[in-house]
């Protein structure tokens, strides 16, 4: 074989698509519920958008971030997250002179240069939401409550849900004082990113999964104990709501998550199933990234779920049914090849799933070929049959089998169909 896939990119195919397609499904069904509409946005966008979003000291703006220059010379990104282009979009075609909430959802593949492991691809797929212009905790709710009657659709139900507040432009600075002057003394002991990054952004050193700056970061300041009174009555709010809707989950007051663009609520799901790559879902607030963009001051939530990591720890909890065509048309000789067409035609504009031989071949390897293929009902077309304006079929399934005219044979079909 001359060429294979790209390291940490993957083909879904056979058993797998068949899970990928009724976890699509189920995530429309319900999404649509919560009257999100689908918004489907390019994968290439210019590399600004998300290193001013994402922000330039974040693992993925710094060594994740798949970029070249087009034939133009300008910097392009393939995405490696969908929510700064849904806010470029939200901005872009003035989504925000309609009435509040917008609500848009993606499904779609995204890109991360990361070193490939269990659960951690090149390039993933997200199943992400974004919602504008609520600012009451009650979203920010709604959406894990969401999220988890989704996994729980999945039969996915050991998850651990663990929300925190990073506080606003109002509150963060003074924490950011504090943790700088803690870190300060530490610096010596903070592995190499972690000492560039606690100049500029000392926050992102919280995120660091090395293990001796998490040992030296026991003892830090938290953000939760300096909230300003809004941030901590929306905070306090949340975990009422969530009290309501009878959501256990965790507070955890180490979660910065590896984005810059959160304000207040941020969260995530993990299971012990996945091993490092623990996080099926992650998201949270991002009150101010609208009018960083350049837009109107809009407050937004949002979340996105892993679909590679939903995949790995759902296959063997879902039992899928693999879609097959229903029929088989067999047929002997190759002048009634013509009446196989007509059969095949008629059946799939009547919405059946079909499938034929496509060449001569004998009746016993047609009908090996409808067993192989799954088919439950094969019709035969030969000869004499046609003479007498009948046609056999045969139940693979259990085994029985008759003549009947197109007519009746298309109603015994749809029936059966029907009740499939
Ligand atoms: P994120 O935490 O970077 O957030 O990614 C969300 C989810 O995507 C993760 O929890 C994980 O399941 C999956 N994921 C991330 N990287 C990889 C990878 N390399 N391989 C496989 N799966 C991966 C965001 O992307 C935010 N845009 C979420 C959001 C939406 N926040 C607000 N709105």
């Amino acid at each position: 074989m001359k060429y294979s896939l790209l390291r940490g990119m993957q083909d879904i195919f056979s058993e797998q698509i068949y899970l990928w397609q009724y976890i699509e499904e189920n995530a429309r069904k319900i999404l649509e519920n919560y009257n999100f509409q689908e918004i489907r946005t390019p994968i290439l966008e210019n590399a600004e958008l998300f290193l001013r979003s994402i922000g330039e000291d974040t693992d993925i703006v710094e060594k994740e971030m798949y970029i070249f220059q087009d034939k133009k010379g300008r910097k392009i990104a393939l995405r490696p997250e969908g929510t700064a282009s849904v806010v470029r979009a939200y901005i872009q075609h003035n989504f925000f002179n309609s009435p509040p909430p917008q609500k848009f959802y993606y499904i779609g593949p995204m890109f991360r240069y990361e070193r490939p492991q269990k659960g951690r691809f090149r390039q993933f797929h997200q199943i992400g939401v974004e919602c504008f212009g609520v600012s009451s905790s009650w979203i920010d709710a709604e959406l894990i409550y969401l999220l988890k009657q989704f996994l729980e659709k999945l039969n996915i139900n050991n998850l651990t849900y663990e929300i925190n507040s990073l506080g606003c432009k109002s509150c963060r600075p003074q924490y950011r004082k504090v943790l700088f002057s803690f870190l300060t003394d530490k610096v010596g002991q903070l592995c190499i990113d972690c000492k560039r990054r606690f100049d500029k952004n000392p926050l992102r050193v919280l995120d660091c999964k090395v293990p001796s700056c998490k040992e030296s970061l026991k003892n830090t300041p938290l953000i939760v104990d300096f909230l300003c009174q809004d941030c901590k009555e929306h905070f306090i709010s949340l975990q009422r709501e969530l009290d309501e809707m009878n959501i256990s989950y965790t507070v955890n007051p180490k979660i910065v998550r590896g984005l810059d663009y959160y304000t207040r609520t941020v969260f995530e799901v993990t299971t012990t199933m996945l091993g490092a790559q623990n996080a099926v879902a992650a998201g949270g607030r991002y009150d101010d990234l609208v009018e960083l963009f350049g837009g109107p001051s809009i407050p937004a939530a949002g979340f996105a779920i892993g679909m590679e990591r939903l995949i790995e720890i759902c296959s063997n909890s879902l039992l899928i049914k693999p879609k097959k065509p229903f029929v088989y048309v067999a047929y002997t000789g190759s002048s009634i090849e013509n009446e196989a067409k007509k059969v095949v035609n008629l059946l799939r504009n009547n919405n059946i799933p079909t499938e034929t031989a496509y060449e001569k071949l004998s009746l016993k390897s047609q009908l090996r070929k409808a067993d192989r293929v799954g088919a439950n009902i094969v019709i035969i077309i030969g000869e004499d049959e046609i003479k007498k304006s009948v046609y056999i079929w045969k139940n693979m399934k259990d085994g029985s089998q008759g003549e009947a005219s197109l007519n009746e044979l298309l109603e015994l079909i749809r029936r059966k169909y029907d009740t499939e």
